[in-house]
This record gives structure tokens, C-alpha cells and sequence, in this order.
């Protein structure tokens, strides 16, 4: 099942927020909590074992490095029956990714997952009932034992799909700071990182038939600081990229914390950096490709690849080793913001055109994504892109990312196709988060925790069987005024944490979700985030050194759509 219905237990849930400390800081919520006898607990110590059932070794090896790390506590190996130990076991008769956490006085705690991917998310409830400083890397405040509350979590996710976008094009984000968010993910039990990889202003990914696109492609010679109509330089040069060693790194690293990493290579737009290595892949009968670098300010650039055999025997070449990089179902080709005008004006793309039997450029866009979603279903996997690859008509099996509101994906799920919901107006979380002054570098529509807290990822138009092509939602991170991760982790977070209760539990409709008590959950929320040294945005305002006054932002456009 790709959706989980609002279960019925959510409401006796949610009177009960308040009740129990430990209860009432969870994020996500879980779908039910049963409190047991007041006063019983389980104590876990230098002494408590943890033993683990076949399939469930990832956890066992994640809670040791961590727990062990962080409190101290070894957890050495033991038998099933210890007293108090820990324990780790797939149980058939859960959902995938659902879990049920029992801390049960004189048993100790055992995690059960539908699969081993709820075993682990189990492991996350757990790590947050241990208290903050469960969080950090090594032990703060040595304690003999840990204390955690009597109680049986039942839980499992709501969507399939709960995403970020990471955009490591516009702003290069080096490896060490990736696998801190695939921590950081895991820790809000989102399972997909999407990372945008290629772009106008920068290529992040070697691939070794080109070296090129990073020798050439991973560096711009400056960046425009603000928006695009900002005067202000950083005269620096900027760029980087992951080897394939990294991106190894990367994808093992994320699948150990169930986590698929889904690479996005933009195609036929957002392709500067690309022909500026390689001149031939533009649109060479229109303008000298020759003279163009990799672009230095933000927008959409006008240089796009041209729609030839040489583009598409190249860009083959390309997804060859990403697949053989990425085990991911789906790949992410882009597609969006395409302009057409340099097609219009090429012969060669006119002749192309018109050998195919094609109306327009429109169509000639729909061919070239076509051409890719063929290739990659011929491989096993299946093409994702953002939903201007509608435009024209879309291959069976392709799937659309909703961004520019949620038209696209209503769309496309009743033509049958399966969709991510990641709607501007709601979940770019470069937006700025509040009408203040002081928002650094504000861009866009302003969007508050409380907006992203109450954003539905399945919009009322749909019917129940339409409504099950949307495999879920994502949040992204666009990062044209994100220059480094302190500036990354101001626009994610606190929001990232909401958009998690949002992708994961089953809340309510939008107007009835408890945002007062997410909120309060939020309070002991923003010490793990301190344990963790995430920079976010403290909810009365940016500190003094997060402001960024005098830099030209986007300005703040008209009331979003669908509100
Ligand atoms: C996008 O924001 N252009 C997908």
C-alpha cells in the first residue's frame, strides 16, 4: 500500500499529547502510544546487552556506534532472553517500515519491524526517548544508567516517499556535509534524498568517459551574491564535486540508514555547465557554444542542449555510470525550465522536428524525455521528472515531480502516472520563513513552520484510487543563497522537522492538526537539533550572525495558489 488512511487511534492520540513528557516529544508523532503502570521503567547501563534477529544487523550496528557513542552505553552482544536487554526482530505481520517499540519493565526494550527498515526507524523512536544527548558523539554528562518510561509505541509512515532535495549544483555541498544529512534525515525517519547534481552553474558528479564535466564543469569563475538582480560579487571562484568514490560512499551510507538516494542529471535545460565542457552538446548552428562558461548568477539560462544523436549517445553514456552508481528505481532527469527559443532558431532542431513527424518544440522536449524514459525502463528503472515533462506527453511508468503547485501532479496522477508531491507554494524551503527584515538573504513566499506543518501532500480533488499515485512528498532545498551548510540548515530546519510529521504521521486534515502541540514537542525538539549542531532558525528570530541585511532578495510574490 502506498498510502496509509488516517487510522482512527490518531484522535485518542492526540488528546493525549501533554500528558508524559517522553510521550509528547516525539517528531514525527507516531500513530500510538499505551503508557504503562506509572512509575515502571526500563533501566539500560553499561550492562545492558542487545541482541539481534537475522535482517536486523544494520540497526544493531547503527544503535551500538551511536548509543555507545553518545551515552556510553556498549550494548554488547547477549542472548534473547537477558533481563532488560535490547532486541531487534522483523515481525511479518507489520507494514514495511512499520514498527512497534516496547519498553516493558523487567523485559527491557524490544524493537520489532515489518521489515528492516522499521526495525531502524524503531531505533529512531528510541534514540529520542533516551533524551538529548542521545544526540551527541560523545558523552556530555556521564550517567550510569538511562531511564526510559514503560510504554509500547505502535508506528508506521504514512507515505512511501519522504523526501529532500539537496541542490549541491548552485552550492557545492562537500561529502562530509551529505553524510551529515543522511543522519540528519534518518533522525526525522525521511527515506529519500534527492540530490540535484547538475546544473547551469555547476556539475558535481565525475564521470570518468568525461572528465570534463568536472575539470571544466565543477568550477565558476564567481557567483552572484543575492538575487539575480543583486549587484553584489563574491569574486571567488566556486565549485567541487563527488567522485565516484564519494558518490559510493554516499549511497552506501544512506542505504544503511534505509534511506535511497535518487540522483537527479537535468536534461535538456539547466545544462550550461555541461556544454560548457563539452561546446558540441549546445545548440552550436545558433550560438558559439565555445564561448560560454559555467554560468555565474542564477535564473534560467537560455543555453540548453541541442536535441542531436551526439547529445542523446552522450547523456546515454552519462546515466551508464550513474546507474551503475545508484541502485534507486527511479532517476531523476529534470526537464523542467526548458526554454525553447535557441530550438526555435536552430536548423538543426527545426529539421529534427520535422523528421519526426513533431507540431513544436513542446513536442520536440517530449521526445527527448521519451527517449530517456525508454532507455531507462529498458534497464530496470524508471524515469522521475519535474512536471514540465507532462507537456507534450509522458511515457508509461514515468513519474512527476508536482513543484510547480499541485496541478502537475493531479495530472499526471489521473493519467495514471505516480507522483511526488513538492509543491513551491508550500515545501521549497529556500523561502523565506517569516516577513521580517532580518530573514537573511528573503526570497519568495513567505512560509512559516506553522504552513509547513499544515501542507497536505494529497489535495482534495483526487479520488481515492487517483490518490494512491502519490507515493508521497519531498521538501527541496534550492541553494542560490545557501553558500554554505549553516546557511543550508537555517532554511531546513525548524521546517524540516514539521515537513517530517507532515510525510510521516497521520495527521489530520490541515485546518485540525494541533500545531500548539507540535510546538511544545518542538521545544524538546530544538535540543536535539542543538546536540546535533544543526543551525536552524530559533523561532523568535534569526541571531545577529544569521542576518544578512542589505542583500537583494527575491521579493515576496502574491498569495500562493490553492490557499
Ligand atoms: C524547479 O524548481 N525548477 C524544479
Amino acid at each position: 500500500m502506498l498510502q496509509r488512511p488516517f487510522p482512527a487511534t490518531v484522535r485518542r492520540l492526540a488528546g493525549d499529547w501533554g500528558t508524559r513528557a517522553d510521550v509528547s516529544e516525539l517528531i514525527p508523532a507516531p500513530r500510538t502510544i499505551d503508557d504503562g503502570p506509572t512509575g515502571h521503567a526500563v533501566t539500560l547501563d553499561r550492562d545492558t546487552t542487545l541482541w539481534a534477529a537475522p535482517g536486523t544487523g544494520g540497526t544493531e550496528r547503527w544503535l551500538r556506534s551511536t548509543l555507545g557513542a553518545a551515552l556510553g552505553l556498549p550494548l554488547p552482544p547477549g542472548p534473547e532472553d537477558a533481563r532488560d536487554s535490547v532486541r531487534l526482530r522483523i515481525d511479518d505481520t507489520l507494514e514495511p517500515e512499520a514498527y512497534r517499540l516496547s519498553v516493558v519493565t523487567g523485559r527491557g526494550v524490544e524493537i520489532r519491524g515489518g521489515d528492516a527498515a522499521g526495525v531502524f526507524w524503531g531505533a529512531q523512536t528510541l534514540r529520542q526517548l533516551l533524551g538529548p544527548d542521545a544526540f551527541r558523539r560523545a558523552p556530555v554528562r556521564p550517567r550510569a544508567a538511562h531511564v526510559i518510561p514503560h510504554q509500547i509505541v505502535e508506528d508506521a509512515p504514512r507515505f512511501r516517499w519522504r523526501g529532500l532535495l539537496l541542490d549541491v549544483a548552485r552550492h557545492f555541498m562537500p561529502k562530509d556535509g551529505v553524510l551529515r544529512y543522511l543522519d540528519l534525515l534518518a533522525a526525522h525517519k525521511l527515506n529519500v534524498l534527492h540530490l540535484h547534481l547538475t546544473d547551469d552553474q555547476g556539475w558535481r558528479i565525475e564521470i570518468e568517459r568525461y572528465p570534463g564535466l568536472t575539470e571544466t564543469g565543477s568550477w565558476r569563475a564567481r557567483t552572484k551574491f543575492g538575487h539575480r538582480a543583486s549587484p553584489l560579487w563574491d569574486e571567488r571562484p566556486h565549485g567541487g564535486h563527488y567522485t565516484q568514490d564519494d558518490i559510493r560512499e554516499i549511497v552506501a551510507y544512506a542505504a544503511e540508514r534505509h534511506i535511497t538516494v535518487v540522483p537527479e542529471i537535468d536534461v535538456p535545460g539547466h545544462s550550461q555547465a555541461a556544454i560548457a565542457a563539452y561546446p558540441e552538446l549546445g545548440n552550436t548552428d545558433v550560438i558559439d557554444t565555445t564561448a560560454l562558461s559555467v554560468w555565474d548568477t542564477w535564473g534560467i539560462s537560455p543555453n540548453v542542449l541541442a536535441p542531436t544523436d551526439n547529445t542523446l549517445r552522450f547523456y546515454e553514456a552519462v546515466f551508464e555510470e550513474v546507474l551503475a552508481l545508484f541502485p534507486s528505481e527511479f532517476i531523476h532527469i529534470g526537464g523542467d525550465e526548458c526554454p525553447k527559443e535557441q530550438w526555435r532558431r536552430s536548423a538543426t532542431a527545426q529539421a529534427r522536428i520535422k523528421e519526426l513527424g513533431l507540431a513544436d518544440e513542446d513536442e520536440l522536449q517530449a521526445w527527448f524525455i521519451g527517449h530517456f524514459s525508454k532507455w531507462l525502463s529498458a534497464r530496470g528503472r524508471r524515469l522521475i521528472g519535474w512536471d514540465e515533462i507532462l507537456e507534450g506527453g509522458l511515457a508509461d511508468g514515468a513519474a512527476v515531480s508536482s513543484w510547480r503547485g499541485y496541478g502537475g501532479g493531479i495530472a499526471a496522477a489521473r493519467a495514471g502516472h505516480d507522483v511526488v508531491m513538492c509543491p513551491e507554494q508550500y515545501v521549497y524551503l529556500d523561502h523565506r520563513q517569516d516577513v521580517g527584515a532580518g530573514e537573511p538573504v528573503p526570497i519568495g513566499f513567505v512560509r512559516t513552520l506553522e504552513d509547513v506543518y499544515r501542507f497536505e501532500p494529497v489535495p482534495p480533488q483526487l479520488t481515492e484510487e487517483e490518490a494512491r499515485r502519490v507515493l508521497g512528498t519531498q521538501a527541496n532545498v534550492w541553494t542560490e543563497v545557501m553558500e554554505d551548510s549553516a546557511r543550508v540548515d537555517y532554511q531546513a530546519f525548524p521546517r524540516l522537522a514539521a515537513f517530517a510529521e507532515v510525510a510521516w504521521s497521520a495527521l489530520p486534515a490541515p485546518a485540525e492538526r494541533d500545531f500548539a502541540g507540535f510546538e511544545r514537542r518542538m521545544a524538546a525538539h530544538y535540543r536535539r537539533l542543538d546536540a546535533l549542531g544543526v543551525a536552524y532558525r530559533p523561532p523568535a528570530g534569526p541571531r545577529p550572525w544569521q542576518r544578512r541585511p542589505g542583500v537583494l532578495g527575491r521579493p515576496i510574490e502574491g498569495p500562493p495558489p490553492n490557499r
